[in-house]
């Protein structure tokens, strides 16, 4: 594959409602990030991807724009944005934007004049309208976030159409000018000078244009709308024209958020032509939930399992291009919680391996935010706790289900997407130095001893750790095989340790990773190296077994070299 700059670089996921809040309302802010900059320089990260600032009620805390050209006033004003780009290209951090083009707010001007002028409006054709039948919805799909994907329109026998929630109507991509209003969109904020963009929710902007009923698949009679409205066949034409239009003119990266692409399909996607840069593999980030969607459904899985998931994948994007490679996210649960399933076990030998393990993949790397100190899973008493519109949607449908109350309030726990959305961890003062008011959503109380200042202090902490590994791949003499090497898993069969070769020209880096609890006996491939990144103190002369969740990234030295 011919080098590309964005193979590169480091990306640090901002959700900035959380991230640091500057004017002191309980919300973050683009002035709040424009504050730390000098802390994600510390870190060494090179690019921001700072999830929606757009205007938006909010209903999906911005994931629901109700005016792509203007900011949401909470978020800051445009001068601010400006600001924020300068000010980080000058610390060599780019800046990517969130683009949500499957669906507007229903609060945005277009659909608002839909509601107001049902028959007559210019953009009834903006939007997907259907004729009910017999007082039913047109189909029986079940949105994402729970409920037909049908909502009456009011005033009319039609519905409109929503993938997601009730106030995100889907766009109806088959009309022209709607695809040609939002690639003018697209390009101002690339003449503006961003990096690139997260595209939200791609795959759902084809339908499957027959509108037909399929069989249920749950208590509600419902079936789920993925398999009629998410990467359906078509949708190439659409991708392709949209990289035409847009991306391809400019410089930049494209990550997109492309589930449930069959591998089969990646080189549409990610290969030398593909619709964009690079795109997330949810397969194992979702390993421990029926199709990522059905919490109640809890999926037993063991290292190996994971394992599995993570080389099919890492093997697969190998042969079709380049990968964005992620442990957590704003709708992920915090990683430490997830894959380190016994609590005694979650420290900071755990947290680094975790963290090492999925960083020195092949493909781009992000960071969560929060992610770098160890957050972790947050557990609510109360339903009325939770913020998210999926949580609560899982809620209700797992009692529907024929789950208790408790169980119900214990698979949201698990995998709400509130975990991941808590206010981040400055300090150990109150509000962990967020904001110094109480912040929009529940602190998660451990800020008291996982926050930045503390672990700043500490040459062994987790931050510290990152801080080494970010430049181990981005600064050091083994950077070219760490970021451009091929991937070549080893050990597959072991039950516990999860290793990987890094291979470019005549260099190799190992990694080994031990995700048990005990030591776990190795033999090293390689008798000469040099420690790239250990997350134990010592190593002794002749390695044989890993120390319970140990992290080794290991350079091969040349034969002879050492003698
Ligand atoms: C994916 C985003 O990551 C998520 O947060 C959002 O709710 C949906 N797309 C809908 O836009």
């Amino acid at each position: 594959m011919e080098k590309k700059w964005w193979q590169k670089e480091v990306i640090y996921q901002i959700y900035p409602k959380s991230f640091y809040d500057s004017n002191n309302d309980g919300i973050g802010d683009i002035k709040g990030i424009t504050q730390k900059l000098d802390y994600l320089q510390s870190l060494g990260i090179t690019m921001v991807w700072i999830c929606p600032i757009y205007k938006s009620p909010m209903a999906d805390n911005g994931y629901d724009i109700s005016d792509y050209y203007q900011l949401n006033p909470e978020f800051g004003e445009m001068s601010d944005l400006d600001e924020l780009i300068e000010k980080a290209k000058v610390k060599g951090i780019k800046v990517v934007l969130d683009l949500v083009i499957n669906h507007t707010s229903d609060e945005h001007p277009w659909f608002q004049d839909l509601l107001q002028n049902p028959n007559t409006s210019q953009y009834r054709d903006y939007y997907i309208l259907k004729t009910g039948e017999n007082g039913q919805p047109p189909t029986n799909w079940r949105s994402v976030f729970g409920g037909s994907v049908w909502e009456p329109l009011p005033n009319t026998d039609e519905y409109y159409f929503h993938s997601f929630d009730v106030k995100q109507p889907d766009l109806n991509w088959e009309n022209k000018e709607v695809r040609e209003e939002l690639y003018k969109m697209v390009n101002y904020w690339l003449e503006k000078g961003i990096a690139g963009f997260r595209v939200d929710a791609i795959t759902f902007i084809k339908k499957d244009q027959n509108y037909d009923n399929l069989r249920p698949d749950g208590v509600d009679g419902l079936v789920k709308c993925t398999k009629k409205a998410r990467n359906q066949p078509g949708i190439e034409e659409f991708l392709h024209e949209l990289n035409d239009e847009t991306f391809s003119k400019y410089n930049c990266v494209t990550i997109g958020e492309a589930p449930g692409v069959p591998y089969e399909q990646y080189g549409d996607y990610i290969g030398d032509n593909g619709y964009f840069s690079m795109i997330f593999d949810f397969r194992y980030a979702d390993l421990d939930v029926a199709s990522g969607s059905e919490w109640f459904r809890r999926i037993d899985w063991n290292v190996l399992d994971l394992k599995k998931l993570i080389f099919t994948s890492q093997k697969e994007i190998q042969k079709a291009g380049w990968g964005a490679n992620f442990l957590e996210n704003h709708d992920q649960n915090r990683s430490i919680s997830k894959y380190i399933k016994e609590e005694e076990n979650r420290n900071f030998y755990s947290a680094t391996m975790l963290g090492a393990m999925f960083f020195f993949l092949r493909g781009t790397p992000f960071i969560y935010q929060g992610q770098e100190i160890g957050m972790t899973n947050f557990e609510r008493k109360n339903i009325e706790e939770f913020d998210d519109i999926s949580s609560i949607d899982q809620y209700y449908r797992s009692m529907k289900e024929g789950f208790s109350e408790e169980e119900a309030l214990h698979f949201i726990n698990l995998r709400s997407r509130d975990n991941s959305r808590t206010p981040f961890h400055w300090n150990n003062k109150q509000f962990g130095g967020f904001s110094e008011v109480k912040p929009w959503l529940g602190m998660n109380e451990n800020y008291t001893t996982i926050n930045v200042e503390q672990q700043k202090q500490d040459p062994n902490s987790i931050l510290q750790f990152y801080k080494e590994m970010i430049q181990v791949r981005q600064s050091s003499e083994a950077s070219e095989c760490l970021i451009y090497g091929e991937i070549e898993p080893i050990l597959e069969d072991h039950p516990t340790i999860v290793a990987y070769k890094r291979k470019y020209r005549n260099e190799e880096v190992v990694c080994y990773f031990n995700f048990s609890s005990e030591d776990q006996k190795v033999e090293l491939e390689h008798s000469n190296f040099n420690v790239l990144l250990n997350n134990y103190e010592t190593l002794s002369e002749q390695i044989s077994s890993l120390k319970p969740y140990q992290a080794l990234i290991l350079q091969k030295k040349e034969a002879g070299y050492n003698e």
